[in-house]
Formats: structure tokens, sequence, C-alpha cells
């Protein structure tokens, strides 16, 4: 039993109740319940003496600096906002355990400034452009996305705003002169720990991702009147699509492609789909085989909307590519893995994370915890108490040796 594994699973809890939705955790980008997430870690990272701050695009910032430390700083971190209907972990578990290993600095008295940082919008749910609070401190954020809007209409520069924040001020949020380098400690997500028995690994690179939204344009029309040869069916030709995406995944070694969204328009009973929007979300850890197969699947879509006499339109959204960590970071992860008495296990991430961007600009690494049945974006998401003090434990050892690295 481990009573401050205990008290962190506990905690993320508490903050999966700071919810836009009774019942269930959903919470977007800068929406009102990120107050309430920011106030609570606030207080924790005051309890811990560090320097807090928001920076221009709402990332909750603790900066812990002991005397004789330089202005060199290990940055910390991961997300707060959430998918629709989430667990309690993803993301939020990683900025809870930042902040046991800034406690865990301090108690060993490392000479070396720890910034932890909450990043405001990872997910990308609410304006459908994922990573702006690790873009910002990155220093990769373009300003011209502060024009795309959520389903309200509300634009990222209004939201900003209405948090009380200054969109103009990006600049502010930018972290790259001051860090030896960033780590985040996050739940796999997936399936692979817990089948090979291992409770935590480091990660050796991150998928990269394109996500696209499309639209099958047709003509709407009454159900029981039109015969199926005169028929420009949007959802037919959606669903027609939806298969050959899976297919082209289950038969390309790696290769993961998703349709999470299918919005129907009128979406009646009786009536013929006019138009029929939907998403692709497509990984792979090698860049040219996915943008092989976006470009396969984009030709299969026009394909299938000419034969049905349909027009097809489609935008990026989003085009992440691959990443690797730090070999030297990540050299430093496994030791303290081994040092603190588990195997040094090292594998890919599926998942996308803010250090997929940050390692834009700095050295990254990233600590993986087993996924209780590899469930994720899911309220049965879970993590497991020996998992959270086995991280704990790895944090210590790191710590230490980052610290040697750098006196
Ligand atoms: O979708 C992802 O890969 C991450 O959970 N945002
Ligand atoms: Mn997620
Ligand atoms: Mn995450």
């Amino acid at each position: 039993m481990s009573e401050r594994a205990k008290r962190a699973i506990e905690e993320c809890r508490l903050i999966a109740t700071m919810s836009e939705e009774p019942g269930r955790t959903t919470r977007r980008f800068l929406t009102a319940q990120f107050h309430q997430v920011h106030e609570h870690l606030r207080l924790r990272m005051e309890d811990l003496g560090m320097i807090v701050r928001v920076d221009a695009v709402g990332n909750l910032r603790g900066l812990w600096k002991p005397a004789g430390a330089s202005d060199k700083r290990l940055i910390l971190g991961s997300h707060i906002d959430t998918v629709p209907d989430a667990g309690a972990f993803d993301g939020v578990l990683g900025v809870v355990l930042a902040l046991d290993w800034v406690q865990i600095a301090k108690d060993i008295s490392l000479p070396l400034a720890l910034e932890v940082i909450a990043f405001s919008e990872e997910e990308g749910v609410r304006f459908g452009f994922p990573f702006i609070g690790s873009r910002a401190v990155a220093g990769r954020l373009d300003p011209s996305i502060l024009a795309c809007k959520d389903a309200e209409g509300t634009s990222i520069r209004q939201a900003i705003a209405n948090f009380g924040l200054d969109p103009e001020n990006l600049e502010d949020a930018f972290a790259g002169q001051h860090a030896l380098g960033f780590v985040e400690i996050h739940i796999e997500q997936g399936p692979v720990l817990e089948a090979e028995g291992l409770q935590v690994a480091a990660v050796t690179g991150i998928a990269g991702q394109t996500r696209l939204d499309l639209t099958f344009i047709g003509h709407a029309s009454h159900a029981g009147t039109t015969p199926m040869h005169l028929r420009h069916d949007a959802l037919a030709a959606a669903a027609e699509w939806i298969i050959r995406v899976e297919a082209l995944a289950f038969k390309t070694e790696g290769l993961v492609a998703t349709v999470g969204k299918l919005e129907p328009h009128p979406n009646a009973g009786n009536v013929i789909a006019g138009s029929a929007a939907l998403s692709l979300d497509i990984r792979h850890v090698r860049d040219t085989t996915r943008k092989i197969a976006v470009d396969e699947l984009l030709e299969q879509a026009n394909s299938i909307a000419g034969r049905r006499g349909l027009k097809l339109e489609w935008i990026e959204k989003m085009e992440v590519p691959s990443v690797l960590m730090d070999d030297r970071l990540t050299a430093l992860m496994t030791d303290a893995i081994e040092a603190a008495g588990f195997p040094a296990q090292v594998m890919p991430s599926g998942a996308g994370h803010d250090t997929m961007i940050m390692a834009g600009c700095m050295p990254t690494a990233m600590l993986f915890l087993r996924s209780p049945g590899g469930v994720s974006h899911h309220p049965d998401e879970a993590v497991r108490e020996e998992d959270v003090e086995a991280s704990l434990q790895v944090g210590e050892k790191f710590l230490q040796r980052l610290a040697a690295e750098v006196r």
C-alpha cells in the first residue's frame, strides 16, 4: 500500500469531477471548469513553494527553483483537457505525478529547477485543433489559428479573452530558452504493458498522425419514392468508404485508421442523406507509410463519390510527424527504471502526446504506466496504485541522475 500513490489517484478522480457534464468527465479547452482545476492545482503548486502563473493560452505553470539551481530547468507536465466522457487519468495523472516528482526533488534537496505545466489543450476536441497549449510553449503556435471557431461560433482568440487572458501575448508562453528538456508521465492507453506483465516503460517514439474532416455531398430525397438506381445517398457512400478505411488499415502493418465521427444530414429515418460529414484519424510510426495511406484513402473516397454521382470535400485538420525521444534523456529514464527495480522496457506510443510538440524545441522523454484492460478515452480508464508508486520511485532515480549530469 502506498499512501502517496493512493492520494495521487484520489486527486485525479477529484479533478475528473470538474466537468462540463454532470456524471461524466468532459473538459474542453478553457471551459469554465478549467478555473476549478487551475484553482486546485495552483494550491498544490503554492504548497510546494512554486511560483505559479497562467500563460497566454491558459497553460497553468509552476516553477520550483531551489537556491543555487541554474536557470536551466527540467519541464514536466501533461494536459488537463479531456475527450468527451473521458477517464480520470489521461493527461491529468501526468500533471499530478509531476508535482509529486517536485515533492521528491525537494525531499532529497536536488539543486535542479523544475517547471510543471498543465497544458490547456491537447485533445483538439473544442476547436478540432489539438496541442494549442504545447504549441505555444514550444513557440510553434501559428497566430492565424486564433480565428478557428468552435460549434458555438466562439473563436480561440475569444475563448482565451473570455478566460481572462491576453491572446496577443502568445510569445509569453515560450519555454525553449530555459529548458534542459521535457518529460511527460502518461498512461500507456493501450494493452501492451499489461499483456507483458510490466508496470512502467520508457517511450522510444510517438507515431505521427493525420486528421482529416471529409464530407460526401449527394442529394437528400424521399426514402419511399426514390428508386435505388436514382439515388445519390451520401450516407451509403460514407459507409462504403469507412469499410475501405478499415480494410486498408488491416492489411498495412502498423497502420491504425479510425472514423470516429459521422454526421449524416438531415439524419432522419425516412430521408436519404444529402450529406455525410466524417472524420479520419490515421497513424503510423513511419511518416511515409502514413502519407501513402492517406493518399490511397482520398483516392478511394473520390472514386466512390464519382461512381455514386456525389461530390467530396475534405480538409486536413492536423498533420504531426512521428517523433523520436531524446537518446540521452531516455537512457536516463531506462537506467532509472532499472535502478528502481523494474525491467527497463521501452516501447513506441500509438497515442499522441504534448511531448511530440515539445520535441520540436527541446530533448524529450516519456514514462508510461500500465493501462488496466488497455482502456482509455473511456470512463473505465484506470491506473494501478502499485504502478503509480513505481513511477514515483523511477522519478526519484531519474531526477537524481539528471541533477548529477547538470551539476
Ligand atoms: O488522440 C490521441 O492520440 C491523444 O490521446 N490525444
Ligand atoms: Mn487523450
Ligand atoms: Mn493524453
